[in-house]
């Protein structure tokens, strides 16, 4: 049976390029971005490229949880099962932006979107074959710690650190995750996709954008080996039953040493759901 799969921010970068290769194996693609047209566009490229028919578009704004709450009622309505769910969509900010609801944006986008889908999708993830959840972070968590009185860092805020705890964030959620939900039968893993030439950076001005993309030109590899680790994760069956690691490379590696402390990722999970439920969305 064809397995479906989930990606966020898929009309881009390293989400497009993992819907592309996950299409052609034959998967049953939910594509999620923020512009319905660009997306209607990308599913119209990969059906024509792939000869694949089962690739549709869901908008969402995973910035704002109202609207991810929309795409996870969507979600339900439109998939009996979930095999795989990849959290992909994120930014970097350079200076700092409130979303409607009250959240720093890199907070909001990066850290609480994975952990809205992650909850809310879950069970139907458990009907997955089995179900995994991939959350794309990077390597970028490395020499950062949570500060668990401002979580979102407002009060002094640094686009570069400010990304860096966010990933961070994704790399602890994805190990408490595994430890709560051992029994469920779903693996989460999370990984870095290298530095990757992608549109990544686009939405910020001047010497932030600029900066990114020289480094791009210089350093960074192709969407190709770009989405490599979120394709083995996503369909590989030699991480079938793998649970709690964190790739590079398509390998299990160490991340940082913060990352690993039981109690900040609990705290981190409690304060994320006080966060959420403060906003009464459902
Ligand atoms: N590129 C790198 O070197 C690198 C390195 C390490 C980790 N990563 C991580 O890789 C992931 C993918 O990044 P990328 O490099 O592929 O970036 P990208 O090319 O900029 O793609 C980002 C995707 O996310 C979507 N997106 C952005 N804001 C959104 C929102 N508010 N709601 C819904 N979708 C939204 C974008 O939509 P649009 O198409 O509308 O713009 C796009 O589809 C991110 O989590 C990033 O942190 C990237």
């Amino acid at each position: 049976m064809k397995k479906t799969c989930l990606i966020t921010g898929a009309t881009d970068g390293i989400g497009k390029q993992t819907a592309l290769e996950l299409a052609m194996q034959g998967f049953n693609l939910g594509l999620v971005g923020r512009n319905s047209e660009k997306g209607a566009s990308v599913v119209s490229e990969l059906i024509h490229d792939t000869g694949n028919n089962s690739i549709r578009f869901h908008y969402a704004d995973l910035s704002i949880m109202k609207s991810v709450q929309n795409l996870v009622d969507e979600i339900k309505k439109t998939y009996e099962t979930i095999d795989v769910l990849v959290n992909n969509a994120g930014a970097y900010f350079s200076n700092l932006k409130m979303t409607d609801e009250g959240f720093e944006k890199t907070f909001a986008l990066n850290h609480l979107s994975y952990f809205y889908l992650t909850t809310y999708l879950l069970e139907i993830v458990k009907h997955g074959n089995p179900g995994r959840i991939i959350n794309v972070s990077s390597t970028a968590h490395k020499n950062t710690e949570l500060d668990f009185e401002d979580i979102q860092g407002i009060n002094y805020y640094k686009g570069w650190p400010a990304y860096g705890r966010s990933k961070l964030m994704n790399i602890m959620f994805t190990y408490e995750c595994h430890r709560r939900f051992s029994d469920s039968g779903v693996t989460f893993n999370c990984l870095h996709p290298g530095f990757v030439d992608s549109s990544f950076g686009n939405n910020n001005l001047g010497f932030a954008k600029n900066s990114i993309k020289i480094a791009k030109k210089l350093f960074a590899i192709d969407l190709v080996k770009g989405a490599k680790t979120s394709i083995y994760l996503s369909s590989s069956d030699d991480v079938a039953g793998i649970s709690g690691k964190y790739f590079d490379k398509c390998k299990a590696v160490q991340s940082s040493k913060a990352s690993y402390i039981e109690g900040d990722q609990k705290k981190l999970l409690e304060a994320t759901e006080e966060l959420i439920n403060s906003l009464q969305i459902n």
